[in-house]
């Protein structure tokens, strides 16, 4: 029999493992640790948007001299920056040096007459390109490269995956062939740029800044860019102009609630998106959710966008899983194929509904990297321990504070395989009790679940909140079986791993692609290999020999 068993030992103490001595230069004893200072979450984010500010979208013909097009664009200053990309028409994406070169170039562009219909006029940065003569161009130069925005297909995923030498070279090949490139983020921080100027129509000091999965570290080419309409800054305070004993005030419209308020501003932006926004369509307002937002897709970049206000709980998150990710090159790796094999499985779906979600699984990655031994993530809580006084965070009487400095935590002293991690993380989930407990990343160990719902994942800042809620007990299940399986597959691997030149599927190709390859690729090993039959007969045998556990962990 396997040890599907085993549990791991409790940690206890770890913060003695990830605290960094100072030294009295202010510089860390490192070891032999990268080095590097490690830029801050709001760093990279100010310098994105920053850069994303003196950026345009313009939609060119498909044939384009790329050398007079850069020449043309220069005539408003000197470009930094820029690429092409393919999106039902070519679109460029260009950086200027400077924001004035912006105002320049709006100042040379005019609004179309439409013929029979009407231009509703918005001087925004984006842009369409037109040749003044369209023959003379096309046979001049050979088509630009064009960047490419899209995950890679199944097949050639599967050829990679059999190609590659070790399973911790597959989930490397998985990381970097899925993660977001440096010019899918570009876009969309320029996405929320031009966003912002719509929604600057009604807000002029507003902010829009991307969170979640494009900004965490842990985004997937394809997914979903969700926005946050930051309208903190408007009408702050400012300390110097309440002298005396008169003070200002800004006469307003007063709604009863927040949630209100949070109603009636997306309803009204939503309003603006879909009347004004150039390639904004398909908006949909969803003000009645937990958490009202307005969804729409942004045409000419292709994503699907959720903009939510007063949610500053999310952008916190979206640090805390940044610092997570950034901290240990096995964090991303083993998210990235948790979060595939889960999408090949239908674990996990683009629809709303009673299916675990990424950002649960992301939590359930943290959570178990914070029970090896020795752990390989701290505890939110240790981080708390690190934090500094303009770390304090306190959002709606929570306390969201951790530290912003990368800098000042140690790297993990454990040195396991993606390899293991894997197949240790099915087997950990495939053994869990999620009938009596709940995972906490804060503290960084199992806590006895408050409630009755069959997955409970603690909201590390609203911390009555569970963040998978939403999982019925069948999905629940269905990821505890196929944890199990996994665990399984992956163990016989040692024994059944083809030769690495044969096209075979193995390792992650045999459990991670989505349904036609997968099911295909699966019979013709139970055809080849004997071994398959013995597998099977095993599995049957672990899962009737732990349907009591199940009941009992499970409480069904
Ligand atoms: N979020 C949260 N609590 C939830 C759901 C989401 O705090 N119950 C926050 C997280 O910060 C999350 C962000 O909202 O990262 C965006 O949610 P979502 O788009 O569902 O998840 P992503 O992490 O962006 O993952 P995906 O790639 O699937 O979009
Ligand atoms: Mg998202």
């Amino acid at each position: 029999q396997r040890p599907i068993l085993r549990r791991f030992s409790c940690p206890g103490t770890v913060a003695e493992d990830f605290r960094r001595e100072e030294q009295p230069s202010g510089s860390v004893e490192t070891g032999s640790e990268d080095k590097t200072p490690k830029k801050t979450f709001s760093e990279v984010q100010k310098e994105r948007r920053e850069q994303a500010q003196r950026t345009v979208l313009i939609h060119c013909p498909n044939k384009i001299n790329e050398k007079k097009f850069l020449k043309y664009l220069s005539q408003h200053g000197p470009i930094n920056n820029h690429f092409f990309y393919d999106s039902f028409g070519l679109y460029a994406v260009v950086e200027f040096g400077q924001k004035e070169s912006i105002d320049s170039l709006q100042n040379g562009t005019h609004t179309p007459s439409m013929g029979m219909e009407a231009a509703i006029p918005f001087r925004s940065r984006f842009f369409n390109l037109k040749l003044k003569s369209p023959s003379h161009q096309t046979s001049e130069q050979p088509c630009v490269r064009s960047s490419n925005q899209l995950p890679p297909s199944s097949k050639k995923l599967f050829e990679l995956l059999c190609y590659a030498e070790s399973i911790d070279d597959q989930l490397n090949i998985l990381l970097r062939e899925f993660q977001l490139t440096e010019e899918n983020t570009k876009l969309r921080y320029l996405t929320c740029s031009l966003v912002e100027d719509i929604a600057a129509a009604c807000f002029p000091d507003c902010t829009v800044r991307p969170f979640g999965s494009s900004v965490n570290t842990f985004g997937k080419l394809g997914c979903d860019l969700d926005m946050f309409l930051d309208l903190d800054e408007i009408g702050k305070l400012s300390t110097h102009k309440t002298l005396g004993n008169f003070l200002m005030e800004f006469q307003v419209k007063n709604v009863p609630s927040e949630r209100v308020a949070t109603q009636k501003i997306l309803s009204v932006i939503g309003e603006c998106l879909d009347h004004l926004g150039p390639g904004c369509v398909g908006v949909q307002k969803i003000l009645n959710a937990r958490c009202p937002l307005v969804r729409f897709s942004h045409q000419a970049s292709g994503f699907q966008c959720d903009l939510t206000t007063n949610n500053r709980f999310a952008l916190k998150s979206s640090e805390l899983l940044y610092i997570y990710g950034t901290l240990d090159f096995r964090v991303r790796a083993l998210a990235f194929s948790i979060r595939c094999w889960a999408r090949a499985h239908s674990l996990t779906s683009s629809i709303p509904g009673a299916w675990i979600t990424n950002f649960a699984l992301t939590t359930m990655v943290i959570f178990f990297l914070q029970r090896r031994s020795p752990p390989i993530l701290p505890t939110l809580d240790f981080l708390k321990t690190l934090a500094d006084a303009e770390d304090k965070c306190i959002i709606e009487g929570n306390n969201c504070t951790f530290t912003h400095d990368l800098n000042r935590i140690k790297p993990s002293g454990n040195t396991e395989t993606l390899e293991l991690l894997l197949r240790e993380f099915f087997e950990y989930f495939g053994n869990f009790a999620f009938n009596k407990n709940s995972i906490n990343i804060r503290q960084g160990r199992e806590q006895n679940k408050p409630d009755s719902s069959p997955l409970h994942i603690q909201n590390p800042f609203e911390t009555s909140l569970n963040i998978s809620k939403n999982v019925s007990q069948s999905q629940l299940q269905k990821f505890v079986d196929l944890a199990r399986e996994s665990a399984w597959i992956l163990q016989q691997e040692d024994v059944d791993r083809p030769s690495p030149s044969s096209n075979q599927p193995w390792g992650l190709a045999a459990f991670l692609l989505p349904s036609v390859v997968n099911k295909t690729s699966l019979a013709k090993k139970k055809v080849k290999k004997p071994a398959s039959e013995r597998i099977k007969n095993l599995l049957e045998s672990i899962k009737s020999n732990t349907t009591e556990n199940c009941t009992s962990t499970n409480g069904k």
